[in-house]
């Protein structure tokens, strides 16, 4: 079905849409989500179905406090208040033991809920208005590069949802760090805007990353923030070289890559780790629209930040 897509900063008019059963893609700190009713069936089918997400990969839950996840929890580890405090609201996402409330379609059956309080003045507002959760996974199609503009998310949805909350560009740009805490450890399993040096400085026990943890967020595929053409990522003059034949766009940290006819975009201009993340999916929109045959992509140095995007740009890298 095709419908009007509006983009508007109209909160009234995102409180009435959610509330009928609708759909609306709203505004994070870290990409755009694409919010529905996380307590309503139907609203909650029409967000695997507008993604063309599979079910076995669940949903996050959107609340305005953990005041709000305890209605939906069994109980609140201390770590979790410990966290909350320095980064929530913020891009961090927490695993809970899901209570009755919480439908299974979020969860995509499993026993534990993934819930996050996002840093982004429209959205809480929106939140607290509302008399329930939001259940958003980003805006894009499943498998697709996420949008960090209301544009990009007219790029892939436009026609199959009502309303865009327009908060202009995501501050962050890269998805929040979810963890669990179970069994006295702290276990990452997904990188993201929140680094584990800084879960580091709050919480002192043990802290589990995905290189040495074989537990990871379902959904992670291998595959996936795909570009619509062939992106590859490691060294740049290695694979200029393997791929000179081709027309190349290249994105880049360092920014220092200079070849002769080839488009470079880089995601910062001064290795600054912050600004390349804000820049990251955006570049990849304009490197997969440049008319290039294919896209090199440069690793990033592995602390910080650079875990995150090399994690997202690595996973753009695979094709299968
Ligand atoms: O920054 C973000 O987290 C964005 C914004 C919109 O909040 N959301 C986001 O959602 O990245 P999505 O659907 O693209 O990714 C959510 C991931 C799922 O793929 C899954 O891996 C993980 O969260 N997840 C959800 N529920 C989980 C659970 N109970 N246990 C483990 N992982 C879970
Ligand atoms: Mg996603």
């Amino acid at each position: 079905m095709t419908m009007q897509t509006r983009v508007s900063k109209d909160i009234d008019a995102a409180v009435r849409l959610l509330s009928a059963g609708d759909l609306v893609a709203v505004p994070t700190e870290t990409v755009y989500g694409l919010a529905g009713n996380a307590l309503d069936k139907n609203a909650l089918l029409k967000i695997y179905e507008t993604k063309h997400r599979p079910s076995f990969d669940p949903l996050i839950m959107h609340v305005a406090s953990l005041e709000q996840a305890s209605r939906y929890v069994r109980h609140i580890p201390d770590a979790y208040y410990l966290l909350a405090e320095k980064f929530s609201p913020g891009p961090l996402t927490y695993i809970f033991d899901k209570n009755e409330l919480v439908p299974s379609l979020v969860t995509s059956g499993l026993p534990t809920v993934a819930i996050r309080i996002p840093n982004q003045p429209l959205t809480l507002e929106l939140l607290l208005r509302l008399d329930f959760p939001l259940a958003a996974p980003s805006a894009n199609l499943f498998g697709r590069i996420s949008p960090t503009t209301p544009h990009h998310v007219l790029k892939q949805l436009k026609g199959s949802i009502p309303m865009i909350l327009d908060g202009g560009k995501c501050s962050l740009g890269v998805e929040s760090t979810i963890v669990h805490f179970s069994e006295g450890k702290l276990q990452v399993l997904r990188f993201g805007s929140t680094s584990p040096d800084q879960l580091k400085e709050v919480f002192k026990g043990s802290i589990v990353t995905p290189e040495n943890n074989s537990i990871v967020a379902p959904g992670q595929l291998k595959s996936h923030y795909s570009p619509a053409i062939p992106l590859y990522f490691g060294k740049v003059a290695d694979l200029v070289r393997q791929y000179k034949d081709k027309k190349i766009t290249l994105i880049t940290f360092s920014g220092k890559h200079h070849y002769p006819g080839i488009v470079n975009l880089p995601l910062t201009l001064n290795e600054d780790m912050a600004e390349a993340a804000r820049n990251l999916f955006s570049t990849m929109y304009e490197a997969e629209n440049s008319g290039a045959d294919l896209i090199i992509a440069e690793k990033l140095p592995e602390f910080g930040l650079g875990l995150a995007i090399n994690d997202r740009l690595r996973r753009a890298s695979a094709n299968d």
